[in-house]
């Protein structure tokens, strides 16, 4: 078979397979411009959208998330700090940074040099951790280049980003009871409870029990008078006397929506442990106790021990790296260890954790570290020592659905985007019911090979 390839500066252009010939069309991605708005996340704080177009009328346009829990060592996301103005969290100069400085730098540059472009974008920086330019402004366009060089191919992102060989949908870790402080800390000290459809047989199937089970625990919180108002991730948010209450509830929602804890439906924790932790203490606030790293360890593990727990994110703080290593000893050959405050989409994070075996999955949030380029190379270099990605949303979302795209064209077996309500959310899983229609029969869902460091020893 030949692979013709023809390059082109028309506008427009779309690639066709002749059966024993390939005819790549490649269009002209040289940016033309780049601007930007500021618009609202899911909880009203303005963020950054930004567009790139390119010189063949193709464009991408990209929003960025926000986090509450936001680890110490994530890029910086620039806020005006304008007391008159959105209570000081504005994004004026992000955007004006985009408008100017950025359009200037790229103007011309080919948006398909994804490497190239971001590369631009961390030098023009020229800071560490993108406090310059902010990396809310970085982010939105490394982010949009990469739509609109999909866009001017006729291609979707995941295809645009992972070829043929992205066909995998994740599975999901639907978050349906929220705490910490997605809750203004009124519910659990444990900020997330996830379950996770591992034993369906496809994305869809999947999504619809993990929303089956969202509306029973409903019914179960209203039979035990709890309320039914939910937190920043549309997950319920009751006032329960303590963290393992909520898996209790959960677990009898499970069973009232005719599905098998343990065997069909994993459960997932992220506690968000840096959130109840200072100088050496876990404070868990709704049972009165005050935990070292060993005991924090020892409570974990005696949950693992009880509950069909398959994955527990930050379950300590971002620089207890010592305890992460005793955790990760105790539990790291039975269950996921996922690192997000830990490693931040870091490479340089993800290398020592490596060496130093303090977990075993990476959270990966592109506004962490600020590049879609950084973020591949993390995602890379867990792949390579074999260990679990997931994709990940943050409490403050929007609209944008990118995140489904770079789950299944980067080949991350999991997905964090929050409960199956409100559109911030649920925008993440109807993108995949899209992709999971668009592959058709070539679509395959990772199911429990998601959890490749997990022994499955529920
Ligand atoms: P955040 O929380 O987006 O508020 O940081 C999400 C998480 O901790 O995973
Ligand atoms: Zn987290």
């Amino acid at each position: 078979m030949a692979i013709v390839t023809f390059r082109s500066f028309a506008a427009f252009g779309l690639g066709c397979d002749s059966g024993l010939v390939i005819i790549r069309w490649e269009v002209d991605t040289r940016i033309a411009a780049v601007d930007a708005l500021e618009v609202l996340d899911s909880r009203g704080n303005p963020t950054v959208e930004a567009q790139v177009t390119l010189r063949s009328g193709s464009r991408g346009d990209a929003l960025v998330p926000s986090g509450a829990s936001t680890g110490q060592h994530e890029a910086l996301e620039l806020r005006d700090g304008d007391p008159h103005r959105y209570l000081g969290k504005g994004v004026r100069k992000a955007v004006t940074h985009i408008r100017v400085e950025i359009a200037d730098r790229l103007v011309g540059m080919q948006a398909a040099d994804q490497a190239a472009l971001d590369k631009a974008l961390v030098e023009l920086d020229g800071t560490p951790n993108k406090a310059r330019l902010g990396a809310n402004a970085i982010l939105a366009v490394s982010l949009a280049a990469a739509k609109s060089v999909a866009a001017a191919n006729g291609r979707s992102l995941f295809r645009s980003l992972g070829g043929e060989q992205a066909v995998t949908l994740p599975v999901p870790m639907l978050n349906i009871l929220n705490g910490g402080a997605h809750t203004g800390w009124q519910t659990t000290d444990v900020q997330e409870f996830m379950v996770m459809p591992l034993g369906a047989p496809t994305f869809s199937e999947g999504l619809r029990w993990g929303v089956e089970i969202y509306h029973a625990l409903g019914v179960v919180l209203k039979r035990n008078g709890y309320t039914v108002l939910v937190g920043d991730e549309g997950g319920y948010a009751p006032a329960l006397k303590a963290n393992a209450e909520a898996v209790e509830l959960i677990l009898e929602a499970i069973e009232q929506a005719g599905y098998q804890a343990g065997q069909q439906v994993g459960l997932a924790l992220d506690p968000a442990a840096s959130e109840f932790y200072s100088a050496g203490v876990y404070r868990l606030r709704r049972e009165g106790r005050e935990l070292d790293a060993h005991r924090m360890v020892e409570y974990w593990v005696s949950w693992v021990k009880q509950y069909p727990i398959v994955s527990l994110e930050d379950g300590l703080a971002q620089d207890d790296w010592e305890g992460w290593k005793v955790l990760s000893s105790e539990l790291g050959d039975r269950i996921q260890l996922v690192g997000d405050d830990l490693l931040v989409t870091n490479p340089a994070r993800v290398r020592i954790a490596i060496t130093e075996r303090a977990c075993n999955a990476l959270l990966v949030k592109v506004n962490q570290i600020g590049t879609l380029s950084e973020a591949i190379e993390a995602v890379k270099l867990c792949r390579e020592v074999g260990w679990a990605t997931v994709a990940s949303h943050r409490s403050g979302e929007t609209e944008d659905s990118t995140i489904a795209d770079l789950a299944v064209g980067l080949s991350m077996p999991q997905i964090k985007a929050g409960a199956p309500a409100r559109s911030d959310r649920v925008a993440k899983y109807n993108r995949l019911l899209r992709i999971e229609r668009e592959l058709g029969v070539a679509a395959k869902y990772a199911g429990w090979a998601a959890l490749k460091q997990s022994g499955r020893t529920i």
